[in-house]
């Protein structure tokens, strides 16, 4: 396996963090606050925990107030909204997210739609997802943007690509496949989205330029699915049992990397790809928020 087309989003969210380090130093120069991210945390999901503990601390890396709310999963769904309506009007909280998934008895989409739309910094809220699509300002879903943002600054060529994203998520898939077919400086792509019910998967990767993998099963993508030449970005990140790790589990992605990696021009690596650039660009949204640079 060659490791010279190897994308390093662990080194580009680094990147990233140090220039918001740099911003807040700036408001704390010109006596400004500086930005405050809260997290809503329900249950005890191992992935979730994770995930919410690497938020909280990139905030304190660079110079973010960070706010840490956990609930047990028996937490009513009008409990949660009485305490999303709270982070609504709490004039010392920028931005805040509810780490998903959220147990069953809570309507998920509900709890984002209460969210403020200028205090959204996940993006999920329909207003800002509406913006997005209609190219106006707002606040954009941080994973989609992380993947728009590694690939510019890895300096990959996009304008008039064909980018094949698997996955229609919220989260990923269907935003992503909007930002990507945009007119900004890394898109301008032509967009297939592929789901489950997608007839000839395998020969419509194949006329990929770009290939976006984000169903969440585990090394689906193989290697007679991608054209040699093309850049492969993984969004999976399925924890699978492995007892020769510490943690008891290991993170896969959605690309059989090994097959995979020696065919394609530039690869995300599962962990240290696509995953820290999510949190960089949730970091990034704060502090536009923050400055109320969209609203
Ligand atoms: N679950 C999976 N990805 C995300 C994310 O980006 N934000 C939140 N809040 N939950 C998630």
């Amino acid at each position: 396996v060659t490791t010279s087309n190897l994308i390093d989003g662990k080194q580009t969210a680094e990147d990233i963090k140090v220039e918001i380090a740099a911003a807040v130093a700036a408001l704390k120069a010109t006596g400004q606050k500086v930005p405050h991210l809260a997290a809503i945390l329900v249950g005890h999901d191992g992935g979730s925990e994770t995930y919410v503990r690497n938020k909280v601390l990139a905030c304190e890396r660079v110079g973010y107030e960070s706010t840490l709310l956990r609930f047990e999963d028996n937490i009513t769904e009008a409990e949660l909204l009485a305490k999303v309506a709270e982070l609504n009007e709490n004039p010392a909280v920028d931005g805040f997210i509810v780490q998903l998934p959220l147990p069953k008895h809570i309507d998920a989409d509900k709890v984002i739609e209460a969210i403020r739309p200028e205090k959204d910094v996940d993006g999920f809220h329909p207003m800002n997802l509406g913006r997005m699509v209609a190219g106006l300002p707002a606040l954009l879903p941080a994973t989609p943007s992380g993947i728009v943002e590694l690939l510019t600054r890895q300096g990959i060529k996009t304008s008039g690509k064909h980018a094949v994203v698997i996955g229609r998520s919220n989260i990923v898939g269907t935003p992503v496949s909007i930002l990507l077919a945009k007119n900004l400086e890394t898109a301008n792509c032509t967009v297939t989205l592929c789901h489950s019910r997608t007839k000839n998967l395998a020969e419509i990767c194949r006329t990929a330029d770009i290939v976006v993998a984000a169903i969440g099963r585990p090394e689906f993508v193989t290697a007679d699915m991608v054209s040699p030449g093309a850049v492969v970005i993984d969004v999976g990140t399925t924890r699978v049992p492995d007892a020769t790790k510490k943690s008891g589990f290991a993170l896969k992605g959605d690309v059989n990397f090994a097959e995979v990696a020696p065919l394609a021009s530039a690869i995300t690596p599962v962990p240290g790809g696509v995953g820290p650039m999510t949190i960089a660009m949730l970091l990034l949204n704060t502090l536009r928020a923050a400055k109320g640079e969209i609203y």
